[in-house]
């Protein structure tokens, strides 16, 4: 299954990325609990929901010090000189994990515990991307009220499963809004291309009800949004004249006008007049006066910007009967995969399996069959179920690179790790940087050690795994 190494949590995945037609131009932001994690006061722990392994936790447990800690963790932990190296190993494209609690004002406080601050490194980090050159994918990773059990990346390790509820589709709606604004009108948001809507929600559908209406409502939110501020949406059109360059109450008169194109539902009218007030608080602590004039020769060209790709986990992500993302597109969309070995379901441990099964793997062409393409692997790793050699992991680099290439590219998890005792060698097989510097990864993403070492893996049939 796809949970995470214990000792390893979130942070932003890297990835080289070929894209079709690149839209904007970078940013990050992080927000991480790691290995480092264990540096901030953390613990680890064989079941997660025990200890102190998450954010919610953290943020319980030291309730007057976490917002200066992690702001501590998110200015070492990704650094200029982070982004330089990325640069300089030919990485052209960043996933950024974030949680829904980066949109301060969604948290209850009273029942809810988390970080403060992340925005702000969130816009820090999102310029320093773009100023090397490289896009961005916001991931909403960690959704209100939790989409999944069990899991650290959810920023609270709990069996008490609630994103599949109104009032959390409902304020993921409401984040939607929000950094769908803000990408658009903050120049530091520049880079960001696409916005994933829910990071490995669970996998069987019939636990997850609603999630069909919800990736419909996510599209059409991005695209309210957009249409508002005088983007160009394919197929549907404003008939609203504003009377306010203020976005907010640009917000708040549409949201309220009684006529409107059938994307602007209840949900979606609901989550703009919620999104208005927090985008005022928000542009003031980024200092983005757009968001007061959006009409002003400050702002961007909106009629010259492109709509921003909404980006979905694939179809086949879920099983028993899934709703399909695909029929929730208007204007561009990319699908994202993501695939571990290591915790085993998909080969046997051992190298020939892992050979065999990646050199025939059939995602791409599965998912393009039903519609969800271009798609993407934007998590990935080399850690295996057995010891690897060195010579195994050039192999091993070298097939899934390709296997994921013949879709529109791939983002490993994760840039880097914590070095420390308790981490023994774990960036071997879990750090971009570090796989790198040991060769396993080429130093130019789009190269191969050897092209060829798939052949004696590849089955010559046309039957499909
Ligand atoms: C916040 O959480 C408390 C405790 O669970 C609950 O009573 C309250 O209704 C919640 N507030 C909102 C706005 O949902
Ligand atoms: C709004 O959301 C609720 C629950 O999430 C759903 O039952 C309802 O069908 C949605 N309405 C529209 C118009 O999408
Ligand atoms: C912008 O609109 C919001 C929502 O109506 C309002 O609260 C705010 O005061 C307005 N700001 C300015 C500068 O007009
Ligand atoms: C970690 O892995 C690398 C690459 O295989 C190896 O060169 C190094 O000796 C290992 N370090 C430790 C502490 O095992
Ligand atoms: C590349 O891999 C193929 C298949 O295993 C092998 O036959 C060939 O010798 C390898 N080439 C090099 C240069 O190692
Ligand atoms: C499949 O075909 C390739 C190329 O013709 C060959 O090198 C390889 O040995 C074959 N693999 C298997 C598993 O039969």
């Amino acid at each position: 299954m796809q949970a995470l190494a214990p000792l390893v949590a979130l942070l932003l995945h890297f990835a080289l990325f070929r894209l079709a037609s690149a839209v904007g131009n970078v940013p990050p932001k992080l927000y991480g609990v790691n290995l480092e994690w264990l540096d901030m006061g953390g613990q680890s722990c064989s079941d997660c929901s025990t200890c102190i392994a998450d954010e919610w936790s953290f943020a319980k447990a030291y309730p007057d010090t976490v917002d200066a800690t992690f702001d501590k963790h998110w200015s070492t932990w990704f650094t200029e000189d982070h982004v330089q190296q990325l640069k300089a190993d030919g990485i052209n494209a960043v996933r950024i994990p974030l949680g829904y609690w980066i949109v301060e004002p969604l948290v209850n406080r009273s029942s809810e515990y988390y970080p403060r601050g992340g925005i702000k490194q969130l816009q820090r980090g999102l310029q320093q991307l773009q100023d090397a050159g490289m896009v961005a994918i916001l991931d909403h990773h960690a959704l209100p009220g939790v989409q999944t059990a069990g899991q650290q990346f959810t920023g609270h390790c709990t069996q008490d499963v609630e994103f599949y509820t109104p009032y959390n589709y409902h304020r993921a709606l409401v984040w939607t809004a929000v950094m769908t604004a803000l990408t658009h009108l903050d120049p530091a948001f520049n880079s960001v291309f696409a916005i994933e809507a829910v990071n490995e929600p669970i996998m069987n559908a019939d636990q997850t009800p609603g999630y069909g209406q919800f990736q419909v409502n996510f599209v059409q939110t991005i695209r309210a949004v957009e249409l508002i501020l005088g983007i160009p949406v394919p197929g549907v059109s404003l008939d609203v004249s504003l009377g306010t360059s203020n976005t907010s109450a640009a917000f708040i008169q549409v949201a309220t006008s009684t006529s409107l194109p059938s994307i602007f539902n209840q949900n979606v009218t609901a989550a703009l007049l919620e999104a208005a007030p927090i985008l005022l608080e928000m542009a003031a602590e980024l200092a983005i006066p757009t968001i007061l004039d959006f009409t002003s020769t400050q702002a961007p060209l909106f009629s010259s910007r492109t709509p921003l790709m909404t980006n979905f986990m694939d179809v086949n992500w879920q099983y028993n009967d899934p709703p399909n993302p695909a029929y929730a597109a208007i204007g561009p969309q990319g699908y994202d995969n993501h695939l571990y070995y290591n915790y085993g379901g998909v080969a046997d441990p051992n190298p020939d399996a892992y050979m065999t099964s990646i050199c025939n793997l059939q995602r791409v062409q599965n998912d393009a069959a039903v519609g969800d393409t271009p798609l993407w692997f934007g998590e990935w790793g080399l850690p295996t179920q057995f010891d690897a050699t060195d010579e195994f992991l050039y192999m091993w680099a070298d097939a899934q690179k390709m296997a994921y290439t013949k879709g529109a590219g791939w983002l490993f998890w994760n840039f880097h790790v914590e070095i420390s005792e308790l981490a023994g060698n774990l960036s071997r097989q879990w750090s971009y940087l570090d796989g790198v510097n040991y060769g396993f990864l080429t130093k130019d993403p789009a190269a191969y050690h050897n092209a060829s070492v798939c052949d004696p893996y590849y089955y010559n049939t046309t039957s499909s795994s």
